[in-house]
């Protein structure tokens, strides 16, 4: 696999990433979410969203595994539980893709047991047209690009090309 067309560059990220968080500002003004990052790919969107919420919040990292090496799902393992006490929290989880929507359904089932008040999704990607599991995602940057498998600002491909800043498609050699 290698990489074959650039389909956002830092600056549309980081514009629709900012819009995308002062609606969640708005939206949860005078509450004080808990906002989980879904490590690992999440964890560049994670603060640059976090940093346009101008409200009080506080942060938490969860890691559910998926990907086990390539582009295909694999079985499911909780690597890292969330450490604070969720019961009764607006809980916000971000995610960097929702492809098949396993991961999050499995880990918003699981959250549940944990009694917070509410659980929203929010996705930097979204890839409707994949989907096996129902989720609902109730905040996303880009759910129409209709790419294939990406990598970027977070998003690996067997764990290399997270730290590039831009969002790129993959192509078979
Ligand atoms: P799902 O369980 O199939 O929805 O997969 C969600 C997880 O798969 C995401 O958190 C990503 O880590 C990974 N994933 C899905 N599509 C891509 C992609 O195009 N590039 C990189 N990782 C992806
Ligand atoms: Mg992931």
């Amino acid at each position: 696999m290698k990489i074959s067309k650039i389909l956002l560059s830092e600056e549309q990220i980081q514009a629709k990433v900012k819009e995308v968080g002062q609606q969640i500002a708005k939206d949860y003004a005078g509450k004080n979410p808990v906002l989980i990052c879904m490590l690992k790919g999440a964890y560049p969107f994670f603060w640059d969203l976090s940093k346009n919420i101008d409200i009080d919040l506080s942060v938490d990292f969860a890691r559910v595994s998926s990907y086990k090496n390539g582009t295909e799902s694999g079985k499911l393992d909780l690597m890292l539980d969330v450490s604070a006490d969720i019961s009764g929290k607006d809980v916000i989880l971000v995610e960097d893709v929702v492809d098949s929507g396993n991961t999050l359904s499995y880990f918003t089932e699981y959250l549940k047991g944990k009694k917070p008040a509410s659980i929203k999704i929010c996705a930097f990607l979204d890839k409707p047209e994949r989907r096996v599991t129902d989720v609902k995602v109730d905040y996303v940057c880009f759910s129409d690009l209709k790419c294939g498998f990406v990598v970027g600002y977070g998003m690996d491909f067997a764990e290399k090309y997270r730290n590039i800043p831009y969002l790129a498609e993959m192509e078979e050699d």
